[in-house]
């Protein structure tokens, strides 16, 4: 801490974070689409749509951030767009994202792309997705042909979004695409799933000897609902093995150990990360349920807790220092906030999510932990997968009337662009914006 504030390290990235289908608009040719025109699938059947007409007006966005002194940010390229067909490549797609990238570069901001972040193009989907094991030819194959195209507007790459997310809410909850339950499949796509990331991992460096590769996995703080009782704790042990370190230490050592299961060693994947990249928004609480039939696990939100919408977790900076910590001792890799963000149309919640959590990672910093950047989820609000353009699911410091494609900065955006053009947590941002936090962040008061 410096007497103006708490201040991040020369050259943290500070910037935010978008995805292809739910910013570009127009996108007709991936299985998120074709699963929207059945219906019964995204809040009251809405489709994405023309989303925030990324494809025609992004620069515009582009402005937006270097005004608000934005210096990162994180993007993904649509596979369905840029090989509408097995091996046939759409050229003029591929220059469309060489402007974006170039577009951002000039304005001083500098991207991190996302290979896949999500959505399948639907001839891939037609085939089995990633329960085909030859997606690992398939996505090596794309993400060769992009990197060739892109190599020289960036170096940072982030090849696949949310592993554990796409298994969990695709394959075991069946709310995504393919939305099955099923949990053989989970676990075929769960080793094409890393077979594919490390693929694309060797094949970029091979082609980049320069590249700094990682991926973006999602954490969530599971904590038992009764700390005191085994089947909670047990109950949150197994979830957050499931979700999250499952994938994590695959990855890292090359063995998948799935309780009940023979242990399968995929020493190709071992060691494919230059970076780690979090996706933290929330903390739940598990409780085991003796009677539960199906569904013995529960998740839940404690009462009182501060929370967002709906089923949204209970807001917890701290974990997201915990979670920083846990990852730093446990992998020795450099990290990256690549998400972080809530869901809150009205921006009461936003401020003070930004402050404490941001309070949080300088903490991490300070701890000598290498986090290089931070990517808000999300820049302007977007097309939010199964809850669509539900008002109560308004992620942006930047709003969108999605009717009149008009912009407005939100007050939590102006924060943020504060804290980008100060470098960290001035007292006096802190107290214009968020005076409730001033005490807690200055006054060295745990988090
Ligand atoms: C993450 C996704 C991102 C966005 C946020 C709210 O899990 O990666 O696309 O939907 O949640």
């Amino acid at each position: 801490m410096t007497e103006q504030g708490l201040l991040f390290p020369t050259g943290f990235r500070w910037g935010t974070a978008t995805s292809s289908y739910q910013v570009e608009g127009n996108l007709t040719n991936n299985d998120w689409w074709a699963a929207e025109q059945q219906g019964g699938y995204v809040f009251q059947d809405h489709t994405a749509g023309l989303a925030c007409d990324w494809w025609n007006r992004a620069e515009e966005d582009f402005d937006r951030m270097a005004e608000m002194h934005h210096t990162a940010h994180r993007l993904s390229i649509e596979w369905s767009r840029v090989e509408p067909r097995p091996g046939v490549w759409d050229e003029s797609a591929l220059s469309r994202y060489r402007d974006m990238l170039h577009g951002l570069r000039q304005r001083g901001i500098e991207p991190m792309v996302t290979l896949h972040h999500f959505t399948n193009p639907l001839w891939l989907a037609e085939r089995g997705g990633w329960e085909n094991e030859n997606i690992v030819v398939w996505f090596e194959r794309y993400v060769r042909k992009v990197v060739t195209t892109l190599g020289d507007l960036t170096n940072l790459w982030c090849t696949i979004n949310e592993p554990g997310v796409l298994i969990a809410q695709g394959y075991v909850l069946g709310r995504f695409a393919p939305r099955k339950r099923d949990v053989n499949a989970a676990l075929r796509a769960a080793v094409n799933l890393m077979r594919a990331h490390a693929a694309a991992y060797r094949a970029i460096h091979e082609l980049q000897p320069e590249a700094r590769v990682g991926l973006a996995h999602h954490m969530i703080v599971w904590q038992p609902w009764r700390p005191w009782f085994p089947g909670d704790l047990l109950a949150a042990n197994f979830v957050r093995h499931m979700f999250q370190d499952l994938l994590l230490s695959t990855i890292s050592w090359g063995t998948m150990r799935v309780p009940g299961r023979r242990s399968l060693f995929m020493p190709e994947v071992a060691s494919s990360l230059d970076w780690l990249g979090i996706n933290y928004y929330q903390r739940y609480r598990v409780r085991y349920r003796l009677f539960g039939g199906q569904n013995p696990v529960q998740q839940l939100t404690k009462p009182g807790v501060q929370k967002g919408p709906g089923e949204w977790g209970e807001i917890h900076p701290r974990g997201m220092f915990d979670t920083l910590r846990m990852l730093w001792r446990r992998y020795r890799l450099p990290l990256f906030v690549t998400e972080n963000g809530i869901p809150d149309e009205t921006d009461e919640q936003r401020p003070g999510f930004i402050v404490s959590h941001l309070h949080a990672l300088w903490r991490a910093i300070r701890q000598g932990i290498p986090v290089q950047g931070y990517y808000f989820w999300s820049l302007i609000d977007n097309f939010e997968w199964t809850e669509g353009y539900d008002p109560r699911f308004r992620f942006g410091l930047v709003g969108v009337d999605f009717k009149t494609q008009e912009r407005h900065i939100r007050p939590s955006g102006r924060l943020y662009a504060a804290i980008c053009r100060q470098g960290g947590l001035l007292r006096e941002t802190v107290e214009q914006y968020t005076p409730e936090l001033a005490t807690a962040v200055f006054g060295g008061a745990s988090i």
